[in-house]
């Protein structure tokens, strides 16, 4: 494999990967239709990498138009990040969601069945709901998803192993992630939330840099450490590192392959050590308030990754502290009155 297409490489974990995807000798062709991105990430990535991927402003759910690219792109690889990810948002928009995550992605695995090219798949540990143990692995039961963001990473799961399975040309992998945070410690690209940001790390470093709103702890008495909820934040350049060894592992692999991994730090921290973090490693403080739980919240969960540490060869070689400083320098590179 040596031409990877990036669907939604303009995006946070798609920007970080296109880079890692250089660094390793590939080239990135990237699609993506800027719906929840910027063109500014393709000028990190250069500036970084010292190469200009080519880039398509494309919805990647167009099939004739993605096809014709793959084909002149010599494209032998995917990895497959364009989607909507906003768990409020899809319960208000579910058929946005289902068009967009799953018949989009019905319509880009047809394509590659035809055309034999193997696939990385980006899921989500939300497909194990409120894990029965901890640390979670592969094994661990799918839940019911809490929301039709949550529905479509299980529904786009299956739909790749079954069809994966049943082809004589396709072989897949799905990585599972964890919290994805930090950015890039360049700080040329990092998480860029359009509107307010929903999730810890963003609501953190705005709340750092007074702008954006307060930081709320969602709840303190929960059954945990410190009564805040437990998550597994693993660094996005450990992350992106991840995809570049599904695809080597990938590589081995007959047609008909399908495997799914966890892809987290393996550790678990409370809501209120992240702030904790973020102080210490900043040297600043994080306004915020205790407050009630959010619905739909989740208690704990943190990765068991020995399987991707012993069958793709992945660790993680980033730390909390890694996460909490590349997350507050991106914060004062797009903010510009820090
Ligand atoms: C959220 C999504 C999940 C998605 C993941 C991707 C929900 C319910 N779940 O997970 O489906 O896969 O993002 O990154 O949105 N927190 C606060 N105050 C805040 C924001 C968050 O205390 O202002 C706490 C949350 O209660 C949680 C932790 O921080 O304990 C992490 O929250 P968040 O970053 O939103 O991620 P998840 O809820 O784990």
């Amino acid at each position: 494999m040596k031409n990877i297409l990036v669907t939604g490489g303009a995006g946070f974990i798609g920007s970080h990967t296109a880079v890692e995807l250089i660094a390793a000798g590939y080239n990135a062709v990237i699609v993506d239709n800027l719906s929840n991105s910027k063109e500014s990430a393709l000028t990190g990535i250069k500036e970084i990498s010292g190469a200009t991927p080519s880039f398509y402003n494309l919805d990647y759910s167009n099939d004739e138009k993605l096809k014709e690219i793959i084909l002149k792109e010599s494209v032998d690889g995917v990895i497959h990040f364009a989607a909507f990810k906003a768990v409020g948002e899809s319960t208000e928009t579910p058929l946005k969601y289902y068009a967009n995550n799953v018949a989009g992605f019905v319509g880009l695995l047809s394509t590659l069945e035809k055309l034999g090219i193997p696939i990385v798949f980006s899921s989500s540990c939300t497909v194990y709901g409120e894990p029965d143990s901890l640390p979670v692995n592969e094994q661990a039961p799918i839940k019911p998803a809490e929301s039709p963001y949550g529905t479509t990473k299980q529904m786009d799961e299956t739909i790749l192993r079954d069809a994966t399975k049943a082809s004589k040309k396709l072989k897949s992998i799905a990585l599972r992630y964890f919290n994805p945070v930090g950015a890039h410690p360049s700080g040329l690209i990092g998480e860029l939330p359009l509107g307010r940001p929903s999730n810890l790390f963003p609501v953190v470093t705005q709340a750092i840099a007074g702008v954006g709103k307060e930081l709320t702890v969602f709840g303190t008495d929960y059954d945990t450490p410190d009564g805040s909820c437990v998550r597994d934040y693993i660094h996005v350049v450990d992350l992106a590192k991840a995809h570049i060894k599904a695809l080597e592992y990938l590589n081995g692999q007959q047609q008909g392959f399908y495997d799914v991994f966890n892809i987290g730090s393996g550790k678990g921290n409370t809501v209120l050590e992240v702030i904790k973090a973020f102080e210490e490693t900043t040297g600043k403080k994080v306004p915020h308030i205790l407050g009630a739980r959010r619905d739909g919240d989740i208690v704990a969960t943190y990765a068991n990754c020995s399987k991707a540490n012993e069958l793709l060869g992945w660790k993680t070689e980033k730390t909390l502290t890694d996460s909490c400083r590349d997350a507050w320098n991106w914060q004062t590179k797009i903010t510009p009155a820090l």
